[in-house]
């Protein structure tokens, strides 16, 4: 089977679509919305209607760049969810549309797998089974990956993501949205360990980042008291200070998880996997141990449709197909 697929990805702030080729990505468009900006977070009727006016030309652009003509394709894949519901609307109905008019199979995705099966575009590829830890601005989850289409949740948040976790402090901060690569980009010249932040640990292998936007609230409050211009003054250690405890907390709970399994493939997946800390405590763990680690490149890091396309390429290879009665699911799991 060499199958040639059209995926969609639309489940938040990013209209992306890729085409696949035998899981070769020959085309990733992202088109990213920074209408969001100015309301320092994502608007969701606003999502939807910026999908509405990307999809056609970003979908034109995918097919034009892959060079392959709607009459080449096999399969029409889109993010199913986890999402907001109008933005997956979006996808979902032009992918249905697509697929109908072409006479053509639909593939619906996981959008939470996908950021792990991201680490089957490009080699190095992990061995089976691995661990993943996927952290985006919507979930932060520990998955044993058992193959391409087996995946169990070990752990995850009971309250806010890491990316979230992340943004709010940056908005604290008064850094623009989204915060967290600014924040990262502002920690690369700051302390680590200046400031501490308590941060809770929770039971087994899940996580909580609800309570650090509050301590982080009290520290800037009380020390902007005593120095008006201290967040300012102090910036790039605030910054690496609180990059350091969301890391040194997601780190903690990947160890045990591949300690207590005995797994020695780790990879990392989703927005935060781009964070520059979290890149080099994974690279730091190769060395301690003895894992083999595997990071996404930047480009499939964020959401986009070459990861919604490697997964619909082994979906196609299982002959796992939908039909054209699928309906987006917000809150779907893995
Ligand atoms: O996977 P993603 O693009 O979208 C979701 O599915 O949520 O993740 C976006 C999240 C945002 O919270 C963003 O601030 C965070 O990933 N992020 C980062 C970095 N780059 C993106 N957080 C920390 N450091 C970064 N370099
Ligand atoms: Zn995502």
């Amino acid at each position: 089977m060499n199958p040639t697929i059209l995926a969609i990805e639309s489940s938040c702030d990013e209209t992306s679509a890729s085409v696949i080729q035998n899981g070769q990505v020959l085309s990733n468009i992202v088109a990213t919305q920074a209408i969001h900006e100015q309301y320092g977070g994502v608007v969701p009727e606003l999502a939807s209607r910026a999908h509405q006016q990307n999809i056609i030309p970003v979908v034109s652009q995918a097919l034009q760049k892959a060079n392959i003509a709607k009459t080449q394709l096999d399969a029409v894949a889109f993010t199913k969810g986890p999402g907001l519901l109008g933005a997956l609307l979006v996808g979902s109905a032009f992918a249905k549309s697509f697929a109908m008019g072409l006479d053509l199979p639909l593939i619906e995705v996981n959008h939470m797998e996908a950021h792990i099966l991201a680490h089957f575009i490009d080699e190095p590829k992990p061995n089976f089974p691995f661990l993943c830890l996927t952290a985006s601005g919507g979930h932060t989850q520990i998955v044993l990956v058992r193959s391409h289409l087996e995946m169990e949740v070990l752990g995850q948040t009971t309250d806010d993501a890491v990316g979230e976790a992340f943004d709010k402090s940056a908005k604290l901060l008064g850094l623009p949205y989204p915060g967290g690569p600014l924040l990262d980009k502002m920690a690369q010249t700051g302390n680590p360990t200046k400031f501490q932040f308590p941060i809770s640990d929770m039971p087994g292998y899940n996580y909580s980042f609800s309570g650090i936007k509050t301590s982080i609230l009290n520290f800037v409050k009380k020390n902007t008291a005593a120095e008006p211009d201290f967040v300012k003054n102090n910036l790039p250690d605030i910054c690496a200070s609180i990059q350091h405890v969301l890391i040194q907390t997601l780190l903690k709970k990947l160890v045990l998880a591949a300690k207590e399994l005995g797994v020695k493939d780790i990879a990392i997946a989703g927005g935060v996997s781009a964070n520059s800390g979290l890149r080099a405590a994974l690279q730091e763990g190769a060395k301690k141990y003895n894992w083999n680690v595997y990071i996404p490149a930047f480009e499939y890091c964020t959401d986009n449709a070459a990861m919604i396309a490697i997964a619909a390429h082994y979906k196609y290879l299982a002959g796992k197909f939908t039909d054209q009665y699928v309906s987006p699911d917000p809150r779907l799991r893995i």
